[in-house]
């Protein structure tokens, strides 16, 4: 079954700068699912669990003390292969580096200000979707264009 969820950030500069709409959108038309979303400040303590892996790194404080000074949108979207996915439309990490067409290629010209997080595995994915959403937050619903989206053949 490759239909996969992934958490999806839009982080704060994204919020600040009035981007939301575009972000979801380029998510939205690939014919993903958004299956979460929320407008939420991230504490200490989320940044702390999220960023555990980052803990040792020299740009750790900046990105947590980035990352909860100001609200930020979490999604969890839905879709085959749609971590990698996800990770294809955001381009590479700093968006100096990210391809034209590219979420950060196209919105950002920053470095650390990169817009957007997303899970980069499946293990990832429960884990920060976890930490994100409670189970109920995360809805089952089927659309009306979800067969032209995509059928049996992406499945496997
Ligand atoms: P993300 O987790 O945000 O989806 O991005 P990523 O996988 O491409 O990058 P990752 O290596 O997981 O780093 C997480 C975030 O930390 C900031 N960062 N700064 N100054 C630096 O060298 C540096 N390296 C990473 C970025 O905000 C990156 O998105
Ligand atoms: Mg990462």
């Amino acid at each position: 079954m490759a239909i996969e969820r992934t958490l999806i950030l839009i982080k704060p500069d994204g919020v600040q700068r009035g981007l939301v709409g575009d972000i979801v959108s380029r998510f939205e038309r690939t014919g993903m699912k958004i299956v979460g979303l929320k407008l939420m400040q991230m504490t200490n303590e989320l940044a702390a669990q999220h960023y555990k892996d980052h803990v040792s790194k020299g740009f750790y404080a900046g990105l947590v003390k980035f990352m909860t000074s100001a609200p930020l949108v979490a999604l969890c979207v839905e879709g085959p292969k749609a971590i990698e996915n996800c990770r294809k439309l955001m381009g590479k990490t700093f968006c100096t580096d990210a391809q034209a067409g590219t979420i950060r290629g196209d919105l950002g010209v920053s470095r650390g200000l990169n817009l957007v997080h997303g899970s980069d595995g499946p293990e990832a994915a429960a884990r920060e979707l976890g930490l994100f959403f409670k189970p109920g937050e995360l809805l089952e619903y089927s659309r009306a264009i979800d067969a032209w989206s995509w059928n049996d053949e992406d499945k496997v």
